[in-house]
C-alpha cells in the first residue's frame, strides 16, 4: 500500500525542527517505515540548490529565478526520494513543500498563485500532501526565536511585512484545504502544542485506517 505524505510548514522561528522530532517518535511508535527530509533540499543535488537559495548575496535575486530553482530542487527531491519511497509503502514527513512556495513565493513575494498552480501541475503531476500541519505564530515572536538560533539566511533577512503576508498565505491556504490542512497555535508552552499535534496526527491516523 502506498505510504502517506506528511508535511509541516510555518513561517520563521515556529519550531519545525523540535516539533518534527516528535512526530518522528509518534510515528515510530504506530511502527510505521518513514523517512524524514526537508525543502529546499533531500538530494544532494537539492542541498545544493538550497544553499545557493538561502545563502545571502549581493545579487538581488528575480523572483521568478528563486522560484524555478525552488521547483528544480523539488523535481529532483519527488524523482529520487519522495515517489519512491511512498511507492514502497513508506511514509514521507517532509519540512515544507509547496505550501511553502505558495505562502513565501507568492503570497511573500507578491508573485500570486497562477505561476505556482502551473509550476506545481508540471513537477508533481497531481501529487499533493495527506496532511499538512501549519504551526502559526506571530512573526515578530517567530523572528525574535530564530534570531538567538543562528544567523540569518537570505529569506530571514527580509522585513517584518513580508513574513506578515507568508502567515497570512499560510493560513489562507488551510482555510481552502481543511481536509488537508491543520493549524497548529505554535506559541502554546510546548507540551500543548505536543498535544495539539497528536491530536492531529491521531485523527489523521483513524482516518487513513477507516479509508483503507
Ligand atoms: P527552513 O527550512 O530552514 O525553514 O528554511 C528554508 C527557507 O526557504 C525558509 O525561509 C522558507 C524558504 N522556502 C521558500 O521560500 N519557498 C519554498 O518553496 C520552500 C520549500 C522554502
Amino acid at each position: 500500500m502506498r505510504g502517506k505524505f506528511i508535511t509541516i510548514e510555518g513561517t520563521e522561528g515556529v519550531g519545525k525542527t523540535t516539533n518534527i522530532e516528535f512526530i518522528q517518535s509518534w510515528l515510530e511508535q504506530k511502527k510505521v517505515g518513514f523517512v524524514c527530509t526537508r525543502e529546499p533540499g533531500g538530494t544532494p543535488l537539492a542541498e545544493q540548490i538550497r544553499e545557493l537559495l538561502l545563502t545571502p548575496r549581493e545579487e538581488t535575486v528575480a523572483g521568478i529565478a528563486e522560484l524555478l530553482l525552488m521547483f528544480a530542487g523539488r523535481a529532483q527531491h519527488l524523482h529520487h526520494v519522495i515517489e519512491p519511497e511512498l511507492t514502497k509503502g513508506a511514509w514521507v514527513l517532509c519540512d515544507r513543500f509547496t505550501d511553502a512556495t505558495y505562502a513565501y513565493q507568492g503570497a511573500g513575494r507578491n508573485m500570486g498563485s497562477d505561476l505556482i498552480t502551473q509550476l506545481e501541475m508540471l513537477v508533481q503531476n497531481g501529487l499533493k500532501p495527506d496532511l499538512t500541519l501549519i504551526l502559526d505564530i506571530p512573526v515578530a515572536l517567530g523572528l525574535k526565536r530564530a534570531s538567538e538560533r543562528s544567523k540569518p539566511d537570505r529569506f530571514e533577512q527580509e522585513q517584518l511585512e513580508f513574513f506578515e503576508r507568508v502567515r497570512q498565505g499560510y493560513l489562507s491556504i488551510a482555510a481552502g484545504d481543511p481536509d488537508r490542512c491543520v493549524v497548529i497555535d505554535a506559541s502554546k508552552p510546548l507540551n500543548d502544542v505536543r498535544t495539539d499535534i497528536c491530536a492531529a496526527l491521531d485523527a489523521f491516523w483513524a482516518s487513513s485506517e477507516a479509508s483503507s
